[in-house]
């Protein structure tokens, strides 16, 4: 349930990035270790002041009166904030700021292969979505919040354009996503009642006319494509009474209308998206702003951080979740600029560099990536001992609260590092599951830009807590959001108590979502009679006012001898190894000790087999029985680091060549792991692995 954690799955589903060479030190780093001490002094003369954080970092969330909830220290009392600016409620009116903010200057970014970025702007932006909405009210949507429009595509401008189209007259999107699955992919089109769905591509708009020709999606009856299509397919969508229309063919069916409909402009008050099996709504839009509104209130009066309109984001996370609608709308409100990846994952570097953004929102397993590319460059023992010790000066200098990119060491040393970036980060932002402290604290130096953390779920608009500016420790997920009021809440079947500061996280405020649409059951699940948000994820209060995530509520159990285990978070720590792409661990009261189940990563698993003197294809070396012991002891390492009791190490493995996924029923529409089924479908490997050691 952490930040659309699906984000993080989906993310280890797509190939891996080829981060091609692009990280090495730069050749001036080769200096002679005596100049380090005059570069230190260099250093010390050069220091810039100290950024100022918003409140006193040692008190960053204070206990509400009469009631065990914390809220953050920005507020002045316990007032919780609705809006930012009074006029800006909706998605649709930050779209106006942005707007009124810079008309023609550039909005939505977008590039054919090897070329530059070729700009929309905000008035282009906004006519084209005037008239596309225009054309789906000619279409038969009507203009109000229970419309659903569902959008199927990867994300490019047409998507943005489509959803605002959809807001410019109160109605609302529904996005839809490969790997929903089929099963989920219909619940959702008839819950919703959709009608009308905008594709990017022949085949997305033909696993859709399917369903319909099968009967199981009888509201179907319009599609709306991006990319040109056959007539073979226009001819096949006819029989089964399914308009086919390019977008703009619906654009210009609004301009031919003699009889325009006069319509009233309703701005669209709910933000839709799904989850899992369920839409999710939220009743305005303000979590975004207070993603960054602590900025706001930090920096107000020295005016030196918060969006600007010459920020520039690069957009390559799924459109289809909370966390990438959220950056999006959050950019369009200061007017600012949203680069779109060309589509092509492995071109991602690329695009970025081409792109070269202020901003860079990301989920942790691609942070992980950059940190082992990064010392995976640095072979030579002297390059190394540069690197920690250039690293260990700058993170130093961010303990005292100083973030730039300027210092000599980013010269000298990480400047490679910066540039394959792009050169022009100002911030990053992870969220979405827990990040390692020892890689974000390692990026915060190399990086030389402000890396925030958050924590939430879809359920609460994306956000409910936010690292603060100006905060550089790690190992927690900040303080709640200036429109959030968090508690925690006793579990005793786990052991955790309020009156210790720690128990299931509940969230309240104006960002939470109002249900799960046409499901009171789920949303009874979720939500209490009081209003508060039940999320299912451990958290802990640091002394400092700052909230750590400590576990997961559901999935424990005990081993034979007692001891209670939690596997997700013990998988959590083994996906740091870089064999493993995905892995599972069991256990039950009958046993003493647990096993797992892993997929290697097919990308690296050859390679790095190799490395060790292994040699195959990826299903001989799922094979080999000292592959498996090596894979098991880099686990058993990577374990001890992150402090895992032995009794919570896996003893024994079995490696599978194939990934978990929901077609194999294996991952629910959400890409969570199906525990159960997982279980089941293994049980000969689980036996035979407790009968071996037995032996
Ligand atoms: C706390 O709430 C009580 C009752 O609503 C009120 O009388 C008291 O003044 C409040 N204290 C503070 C510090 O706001
Ligand atoms: C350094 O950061 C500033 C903004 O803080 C940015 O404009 C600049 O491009 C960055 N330079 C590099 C080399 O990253
Ligand atoms: C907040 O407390 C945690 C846990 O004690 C610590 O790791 C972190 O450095 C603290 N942060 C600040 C800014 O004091």
């Amino acid at each position: 349930n952490l930040v659309c954690s699906e984000l993080e799955d989906l993310w280890s589903l797509l190939p891996s990035l080829p981060l091609s060479s692009s990280f090495s030190l730069s050749p001036s780093s080769v200096l002679g270790l005596g100049a380090l001490a005059s570069i230190t002094a260099y250093w010390l003369v050069t220091r810039p002041r100290p950024m100022r954080p918003p409140c006193d970092l040692k008190a960053q969330s204070v206990a509400v009166n009469v009631s065990e909830a914390r809220r953050s220290a920005i507020l002045k009392d316990d007032t919780l904030l609705e809006f930012y600016y009074d006029d800006t409620r909706t998605a649709y009116d930050m779209f106006q700021r942005g707007l009124m903010i810079s008309g023609s200057g550039p909005c939505l970014g977008f590039r054919k292969p090897g070329q530059p970025y070729e700009w929309i702007s905000y008035t282009e932006v906004a006519e084209q979505a005037q008239v596309l909405g225009s054309g789906l009210l000619a279409k038969g949507c009507q203009p109000n919040p229970e419309q659903f429009v569902g959008i199927y595509a990867q994300n490019r401008p047409e998507w943005i354009i489509s959803e605002l189209a959809c807001y410019t007259y109160s109605m609302a999107v529904v996005p839809l996503y490969d790997t929903l699955g089929l099963e989920a992919m219909v619940h959702i089109l008839n819950l919703a009642e959709i009608s009308v769905v905008i594709c990017d591509r022949e085949e997305k708009a033909a696993s859709l006319l399917e369903n319909k020709e099968k009967g199981t999606t009888p509201k179907l009856s319009c599609l709306v494509l991006f990319n040109d299509f056959s007539q073979a397919f226009v001819e096949r969508a006819k029989s089964c009474e399914v308009e086919v229309l390019k977008l703009e063919q619906l654009m210009v069916s609004w301009g031919t209308l003699t009889n325009c409909p006069c319509i009233k402009i309703l701005p669209y008050k709910m933000f839709d998206c799904l989850r899992g099996f369920a839409v999710c709504r939220c009743l305005n839009l303000i979590c975004p702003l207070c993603f960054f509104c602590s900025f706001h209130f930090s920096f107000f009066s020295q005016g030196s951080f918060e969006i600007q309109q010459d920020d520039v984001s690069i957009s390559y996370l799924p459109l289809a979740h909370m966390f990438e609608r959220m950056i999006q709308v959050s950019m369009f409100c200061y007017g600012a600029r949203v680069g779109f990846y060309q589509g092509d994952i492995s071109l991602l570097m690329d695009d970025i560099k081409t792109l070269k953004p202020t901003f860079f929102p990301v989920v942790p397993r691609l942070l992980n990536r950059i940190y082992d590319k990064i010392l995976g460059s640095v072979t030579s023992p002297f390059r190394r001992a540069l690197l920690n010790y250039a690293v260990k000066r700058k993170q130093a200098e961010l303990s005292s609260g100083v973030v730039r990119n300027n210092s000599l060491w980013d010269k000298l040393v990480f400047n490679k590092i910066q540039e394959s970036l792009g050169g022009n980060l100002r911030f990053a932002l992870t969220a979405s599951a827990p990040i390692s402290p020892a890689v974000l604290s390692f990026l915060r130096a190399t990086l030389g830009c402000l890396i925030f953390e958050g924590y939430g779920q879809t359920e609460c608009t994306a956000g409910c807590t936010f690292s603060m500016p100006g905060d550089c420790s790690t190992g927690h997920v900040g303080a709640p959001l200036p429109c959030a009021m968090v508690k925690v809440v006793d579990i005793p079947e786990m052991n955790y108590y309020a009156k210790n500061g720690e128990g299931e996280i509940c969230i309240r405020g104006p960002s939470v979502f109002r249900g799960y649409l046409r499901d009171p059951e789920k949303t009874a699940e979720a939500l209490d009679s009081d209003g508060w948000l039940h999320s299912g994820d451990v958290g802990q209060w640091l002394q400092n006012g700052t909230l750590r995530i400590i576990d997961r509520k559901k999935h424990i159990f005990k081993l034979a001898q007692g001891e209670y285990i939690a596997p997700e978070k013990i998988e959590n720590v083994y996906m740091r190894c870089v064999p493993v792409l995905q892995v599972f661990v069991h256990g039950d009261s009958l046993q003493s000790y647990l096993i797992g189940i892993v997929v290697p990563d097919p990308e690296v698993f050859v390679d790095w087999a190799k490395d060790r003197g292994f040699v195959g294809s990826y299903e001989e070396l799922c094979q080999n029985p000292d592959v498996k012991k090596a894979v098991l002891e880099d686990m058993s390492a990577v374990g001890r680091e992150a402090r895992l009791n032995s009794f919570e190490q896996v003893k024994d493995l079995y490696l599978h060549p194939e990934m978990f996924s929901v077609a194999n029923g294996l991952l629910t529409p959400t890409l969570k792991s199906r525990r159960a089924d997982i279980r089941r479908h293994f049980q000969e490997q689980i036996s035979s692995m407790y009968s071996k050691k037995a032996n």
